[in-house]
């Protein structure tokens, strides 16, 4: 079984919207790449894209973190605003109309959504902050 790369829980995607993360993919010749994708959530469901326009292969999120409509229904590409759909990751209007975001595997592993069989390096550039760092430290003292 291949390892799964946990990116976060699945709380932290709000029904109907979607969140990015930048992943720093190997390449063949061993060097690590960043590699932005972003996470869709409906219902108890979630899909992974790319972060990469079918048009011009800019990040829909010009404005870092913007991804989606005014009405919050579909995924927006901030270059020319091509609309897509959450679940397919399909344009349905727009300059790439009729072609799809590519999709990203993912996998739910005990409440978190994880990426499987991907060659990643180390988490570097991973925009969430570890939830083991929001922990306070026990102290105990005595007097
Ligand atoms: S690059 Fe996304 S619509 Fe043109």
């Amino acid at each position: 079984m291949s390892t799964l790369f946990a990116i976060c829980a699945t709380y932290e995607v709000d029904d109907g919207a979607a969140r990015g993360f930048v992943l720093q993919r190997r390449e063949p010749d061993g060097s690590a790449k960043p590699w932005p994708i972003l996470v869709t959530r409906k219902g108890n469901n979630f899909y992974g894209f790319e972060n990469a326009c079918p048009h011009q292969g800019a990040r829909l999120d010009k404005h870092p973190g913007e991804f989606m409509d005014e009405e919050g229904n579909f995924l927006v590409c901030g270059e020319h605003g091509a609309q897509f759909d959450l679940d397919t990751g399909q344009c349905f209007i727009g300059p790439c109309q009729g072609r799809t975001l590519a999709a990203v595997e993912l996998v739910i592993d005990d409440g978190d959504i994880c990426l499987s069989g991907i060659d990643l390096d180390e988490e570097d550039g991973l925009d969430i902050d570890d939830p083991e760092d929001d922990v306070p430290e026990v102290q105990i003292t005595s007097d």
